[in-house]
């Protein structure tokens, strides 16, 4: 069968086969060889990308920014302050007017269902950047990062998610692990599961690709024997700031300490997270958080000790945005 991915948007991984995933992680290591030995080639000369963003960004906004550019294209910004989208203009009609000027585009806001409008409208490439139900192009990357610090094949690779599991992050980690058949752990209060419909799906999916997923509100059961630890904010862009008080009540338990680490009982486990992170004081949020609830001032998801510690791998994860996601437009447009 011919493989092709030429002209696939990415908007939730739901329809990435595992070969089209394995296809575009084998890219991004190319990729990023040829960018370590400058041996850089313009694929995309000629095309322009439109980058909407209606949710902030520092990762994301960056590595589509430096791939563009890496490989010839060019691109446009579009925040939510300086375009028609959404107060004078339907995501419909901009999709029919964005299609005629730009060769893909990239979108991070909220609902998933208007990256799948904008998708099915456009006529060109849809890129998810992240919305409330998903955060395709960070798993590319988290996966690309974990076969770079295990030398297990990819199946045999095990991993948690512990916090918030049903948000962006947790379902995807979760749909990303299925379909590659890993051994998938979500660590999470009853309150914070995945809804039953994204578990229904993943254990579908791993009834074929051999994948062991496990659901559990025991932190520590479900880090047991991983090879990496991750975790995201514990209220993520969109939500409320009243969030705050529930979701620390609910979460403490499962803060990435130096106890938790050591409960995978695995002396080469790597932490991870997707960036940004509230593991001290120094950001406005952090600080305001460590003046309300004293015990979160060396960290709120994680402690400090282990985000500055020798097993955090964020960085390498933050990198690999860029590597990948140049895989992503490479492989729709190059
Ligand atoms: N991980 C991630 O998506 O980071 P940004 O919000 O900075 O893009
Ligand atoms: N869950 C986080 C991820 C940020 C990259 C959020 O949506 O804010």
């Amino acid at each position: 069968m011919a493989f092709n991915n030429r002209n696939q948007s990415l908007l939730s991984l739901i329809h990435h086969s595992e070969r089209d995933l394995h296809y575009l992680l084998d890219l991004a290591r190319d990729l990023k060889r040829a960018k370590y030995s400058g041996a850089v080639r313009h694929s995309l000369a000629g095309k322009n990308i439109a980058l909407i963003f209606e949710k902030t960004s520092t990762r994301t906004r960056c590595a589509f920014e430096v791939a563009a550019h890496d490989e010839g294209a060019h691109v446009t910004y579009i925040d939510p302050a300086s375009s028609q989208i959404g107060h004078k203009e339907s995501m419909k009609d901009t999709a029919r007017v964005l299609g005629r000027m730009y060769d893909a585009i990239e979108y991070r806001g909220a609902s998933q269902d208007v990256v799948e409008e904008l998708a099915a409208y456009a006529g060109v490439p849809v890129f998810n950047g992240l919305t409330d139900e998903y955060h395709p192009t960070q798993m590319l990357a988290d996966v690309l990062t974990m076969t770079e610090h295990c030398f297990k094949p990819l199946q045999d690779i095990a991993y948690a998610f512990i916090g918030d599991g049903r948000n962006n992050m947790a379902n995807s980690l979760l749909l990303v692990g299925a379909k590659l058949g890993m051994d998938v752990r979500i660590g999470a209060p009853r309150a914070l599961w995945p809804s039953e419909d994204h578990v229904a799906l993943c254990r579908q999916i791993a009834a074929d690709s051999g994948a062991r997923i496990t659901i559990t509100d025991d932190p520590k059961e479900a880090v047991n024997g991983v090879d990496f630890i991750h975790t995201d904010v514990w209220v993520s862009m969109g939500e409320p700031v009243e969030t705050w008080g529930e979701r620390i009540e609910l979460l403490l338990p499962y803060q990435v300490d130096g106890a938790l680490m050591a409960a995978a009982s695995n002396p080469r486990v790597k932490f991870m997270h997707c960036l940004p992170a509230f593991h001290n004081c120094e950001t406005a949020v952090g600080a305001r958080i460590a003046a309300q609830y004293p015990f979160l001032a060396n960290g709120i998801e994680v402690t400090d000790d282990v985000f500055e510690g020798p097993a955090n791998i964020a960085f390498e994860q933050a990198e690999n945005r860029m590597h990948t996601i140049k895989a992503v437009l490479v492989a729709a447009l190059g």
